[in-house]
């Protein structure tokens, strides 16, 4: 009881906090100043708002939750106990070449467990949400992934990073084409992720993915029915891993392509009684 009124408060509090941090990022995107952008490392984009966002979306956590550690993309922190796992904005690239294809992305992780997750897309207004055994919704309303089977009628997004070599990401792609699927590329593995819970897109792969852009995805299209990758056994919440995240129609062919495993399917009794 104690446990679900503390987890209740947060996820209150995360719809609350992406929104407040949406408008610091809308604000930004019309002023010309909020895009000016510095380089962290090959393709690695930076500006003032991905700052902005993050200090906003700490300062915020840091008031109600003093106890919770934080773990940003820009400022580092803590992944111990109870923590926050924020992207203040995923698709820098596309934010700083004024493409509205972006979005903020914050996980609330127990003791390596993602329990809530919240994905803000603030220029469509499109705000997802999940909290662990209870679903997903899309401004309110259930989600649900896509119902496809068939690799030829299917999209998977493969995204694409410096941390991998190109040889094993030409691979990759290289498997999905032969297995028929159509492979597009968006530059936001988050709002990939989310379209995929709410099955605009059958699949979203990604080689390597830190866990600010991947954690509440996956918890995402877990509740809205998707299979996906065990990332917390793959990789970690400090460097990452690998990402799978699909519709059940096409999981397996997708899993076997790229050679990233699924998640076993968990018995029916276990997650009824996590969910009671
Ligand atoms: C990147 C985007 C991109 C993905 C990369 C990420 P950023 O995040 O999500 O789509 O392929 O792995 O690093 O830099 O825009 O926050
Ligand atoms: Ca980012």
């Amino acid at each position: 009881m104690q446990r679900e009124n503390k987890l209740d408060r947060r996820f209150e509090f995360l719809a609350a906090v992406i929104r407040s941090a949406g408008d610091v990022v809308r604000t930004a995107c019309a002023e010309s100043a909020g895009k000016a952008f510095a380089m962290k490392g090959p393709q690695d984009f930076l500006t003032e708002t991905d700052l902005a966002s993050e200090e906003h979306i700490r300062t915020a956590i840091a008031a109600a939750f003093p106890d919770d550690s934080f773990f940003g993309e820009e400022g580092g922190g803590s992944v111990d106990g109870d923590v926050w796992i924020v992207d203040p904005i995923d698709g820098t690239a596309n934010f700083a070449r004024r493409i509205n294809h972006f979005c903020i992305s914050i996980g609330f992780v127990e003791k390596g467990v993602p329990q809530l997750a919240a994905i803000f897309n603030p220029m469509s207004d499109e705000l997802y949400l999940a909290r662990r055994n209870a679903g997903a919704t899309l401004n309110g309303k259930p989600l649900k992934v896509a119902a496809t089977t068939d690799a030829a009628a299917a999209s998977v997004e493969l995204g694409w990073s410096t941390r991998v070599p190109n040889s094993r990401y030409m691979a990759a792609m290289t498997g999905l084409l032969d297995q028929g699927f159509n492979v597009r590329r968006c530059g936001s593995g988050a709002l990939a992720l989310a379209h995929v819970a709410d099955g605009r897109s059958d699949g979203y792969v990604e080689l390597h993915m830190n866990s600010w852009d991947c954690v509440p995805g996956l918890l995402l299209v877990a509740e809205a029915g998707g299979a996906v990758c065990p990332f917390m056994e793959l990789g970690d919440l400090r460097s990452g891993g690998p990402v799978l995240a699909a519709a059940p129609g096409v999981s397996a062919r997708i899993s076997a392509a790229v050679g990233i495993p699924l998640e076993a399917e968990r018995p029916v009794a276990e997650v009824a009684s996590a969910a009671g």
